[in-house]
């Protein structure tokens, strides 16, 4: 086995920097793991006691591995370890760009090539640049273009490791991941990245492949996992007008082992930071090599989710028995602080300008910064109960499958009479709200 690298740099301390490099530090105490972010706030919080990102087990593993051997330092205080550095990770974001060639479909390598211009600039020695970031296919040319563009000297191999993670489970995914996926050409640049997740990772678990393979995996996987929701998400409006139930269906569906049964929740239409950005990526790839019919293949599965997210605010804004909605979530999914593209803000967004007042209660977003990302206020307003939400209320949506929405007790809600529950998730105890004389909708079943 190779030796582990003594020195890694990640750029970016997000929701895929933190906690990969947290679990990294904490299973190699050897290494020295230094995190750099320009964005000083969020540094300061990845120091403090409230950390930046919600995860059920990151702060236990920080506290291990902070002050011992990981480091979070803003940008600019961290070119001595970068200089030093055997191995630094990307981990930036790639958002969909906004202008240019390939707007709204492309990803946006700006804040990568930065990353790559920062390391020409800073690093010293031979060192592996790492691409975590989920990229296009043939990204890593441009990065070693800027790579090779240095003047100091300094050498430089690239490989991809695109990261598997999903929010809400990101430690047990780092943990025991499902597959580490390591791509590149250059043997002993993958042995020492193949080292150092060795460390926990059973050997059969870490894959090898070309570059262009594994970044085009990384959206693959994506790409599959966003169409298995969108499947399933197109059933559950033929369960509604049909008599069928979705949830029955995708038990009987997954209990087939060639599909197996993950992936099948009917919801108000999948959300995240990735999902939409990556799909839109690989339909940019498609038409970009002249692919107009697979392009056209993947588009119909971003159409149907913002199909599903729509025809879900309509429903709520048709059963409010008067203009006061109470919202139940809007976090992307549990367990997350993350409401980046959640259905929330385009089910909120939706149920305002139709003229509704909004009150909405998430155990873990922070309501000031879920305005700002709505960009509307007038008639919105955060509350820091599912009990503040509900008074008043001539319907309630629920948009995130937390576990307290599952237990809420229908008959003390002070809801407004003939107020429905519409369950975008299909937790909620059914026999309860109608035991309390509410109306019930539920996202793939028909109308009771
Ligand atoms: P994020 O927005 O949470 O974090 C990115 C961080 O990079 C920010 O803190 C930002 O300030 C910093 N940054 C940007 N440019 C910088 C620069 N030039 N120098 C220093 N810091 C800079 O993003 P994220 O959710 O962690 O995602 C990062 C990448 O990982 C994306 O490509 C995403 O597609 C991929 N990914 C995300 C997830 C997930 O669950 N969020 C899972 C797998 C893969
Ligand atoms: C997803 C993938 O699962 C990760 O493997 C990947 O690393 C990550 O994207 C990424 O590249 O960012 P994440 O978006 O964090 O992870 O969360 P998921 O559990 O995949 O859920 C995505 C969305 O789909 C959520 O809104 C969720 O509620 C929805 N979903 C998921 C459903 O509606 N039904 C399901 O059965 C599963």
């Amino acid at each position: 086995m190779d030796p582990l690298p003594e020195k890694i740099v990640c750029i970016g301390a997000g929701y895929v920097g933190g906690p990969t490099m947290a679990v990294i530090a904490e299973r190699c105490p050897t290494v020295e793991v230094t995190v750099l972010d320009q964005d000083a706030v969020r540094i300061a919080a990845w120091n403090s006691g409230h950390l930046p990102v919600f995860e059920p087990g990151l702060a236990e593993i920080v506290g291990r591995a902070r002050g011992r051997n990981l480091r979070f330092v803003e940008q600019q205080a961290g070119l001595a370890a970068l200089a030093e550095a055997d191995v630094v990770f990307i981990s930036v974001q790639t958002p969909t760009k906004t202008e240019g060639e390939g707007a709204g479909k492309a990803s946006d390598l700006r804040y990568v090539e930065a990353c790559a211009r920062f390391i020409a600039e800073h690093a010293r020695g031979h060192t592996i640049v790492v691409e975590k970031s989920t990229m296009p296919v043939r990204a890593a040319e441009r990065i070693q273009q800027v790579l090779a563009s240095n003047r100091t000297g300094a050498t430089f191999t690239v490989l991809s490791n695109p990261e598997f993670l999903a929010e809400g489970t990101a430690i047990r995914d780092l943990l025991q991941p499902d597959r580490v996926l390591i791509g590149g050409e250059d043997a002993a640049a993958v042995a020492t990245l193949q080292a150092l997740y060795a460390a926990w990772v059973p050997s059969e678990r870490i894959l090898t492949t070309g570059l262009w393979s594994a970044e085009l995996s990384k959206l693959a996987a994506n790409a599959f996992l966003a169409q298995r929701v969108s499947s399933i998400n197109s059933l559950s409006a033929l369960c509604e007008r049909t008599g069928a139930e979705i949830a029955e269906v995708s038990a009987v569906v997954g209990t087939d082992s060639r599909i197996g049964p993950k992936f099948l929740k009917a919801s108000v239409g999948f959300g995240g930071s990735c999902f939409r950005k990556d799909l839109l990526s690989l339909v940019y790839l498609c038409e970009h090599h002249g692919l107009p019919e697979v392009a056209a293949y993947w588009q119909q599965v971003v159409d149907l989710n913002e199909w599903q997210k729509s025809r879900f605010a309509a429903e709520v804004a048709a059963a409010a028995k008067n203009r006061r909605i109470a919202v139940l979530g809007l976090a992307f999914k549990k367990d997350t602080n993350d409401f980046r593209e959640s259905a929330a803000l385009q089910v909120v967004r939706s149920l305002l300008r139709s003229g509704c007042e909004v009150l909405a209660y998430d155990p873990q977003v922070d309501g000031a910064r879920f305005i700002s990302e709505l960009g509307i206020s007038a008639g919105f307003t955060a509350v820091s109960t599912a009990r503040q939400a509900l008074a008043g209320a001539g319907a309630v949506a629920v948009l995130t499958e937390w576990d307290e929405f599952r237990t809420l007790t229908w008959g003390e809600a002070a809801l407004a009479p003939g107020a429905t529950v519409v369950d975008g998730r299909g937790i909620v105890d059914r026999a309860a709200v109608r035991q309390a004389g509410r109306g019930l909708r539920v996202i793939g079943s028909p109308p009771a």
